[in-house]
């Protein structure tokens, strides 16, 4: 069986992650996607994300592509997750392209594929802004939403 990995915040999840997604999926048999945790996002990448960890991995879940989701901490566990997770191919968008080349020395594949265009997380959080702004109105977070179905 071929496993793939891949890495990423998967914020406000979008037709770009799926195309992202399935093409890893079709790269091999079994796909592990790592999910940037909040604490990583925040302190590492300087993001502040819309859904947390727990609802993004929940989303994550429910895509027929995607078999197994694990916590991404930080930089350096991709080397250990490679051989913990028995991986033979690590996936990335090509605005990554270069960059975990070192992987290779564990022994994996290592495919960059282009990105979705015209499409992110930060434009439909830009788009939104904007459309709000116009409206006059003041966006609402997602904490200040009840989601409790109850
Ligand atoms: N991705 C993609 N095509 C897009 C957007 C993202 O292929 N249009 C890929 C990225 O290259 C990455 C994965 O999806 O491999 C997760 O990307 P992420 O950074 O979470 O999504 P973005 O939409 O790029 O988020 P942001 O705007 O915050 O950078």
């Amino acid at each position: 069986m071929k496993r793939v990995i891949t890495y990423g915040t998967f914020d406000l999840l979008h037709y770009g992650h799926i195309n992202l997604l399935k093409r890893a999926k079709a790269l091999g048999d079994y796909l592990i996607v790592a999910v940037s945790s909040d604490e990583f996002n925040w302190n590492e990448k300087h993001k502040k994300t819309y859904f947390t960890y727990e609802q993004r991995k929940q989303l994550l879940e429910a895509i027929r592509y995607v078999d197994l989701v694990i916590p991404e901490e930080n930089w350096q566990q991709k080397r250990s997750d490679m051989h913990e997770y028995c991986v033979d191919t690590f996936v990335m968008g090509d605005d990554w392209k270069g960059k975990f080349d070192f992987l290779k020395k564990e022994g994996v594949e290592v495919v960059y594929l282009p990105r979705t265009p015209e499409i992110s997380t930060s434009q439909i959080k830009h788009d939104l802004y904007d459309a709000n702004a116009v409206d006059g109105k003041s966006m609402t977070s997602h904490e200040e939403i009840n989601t409790d179905p109850q």
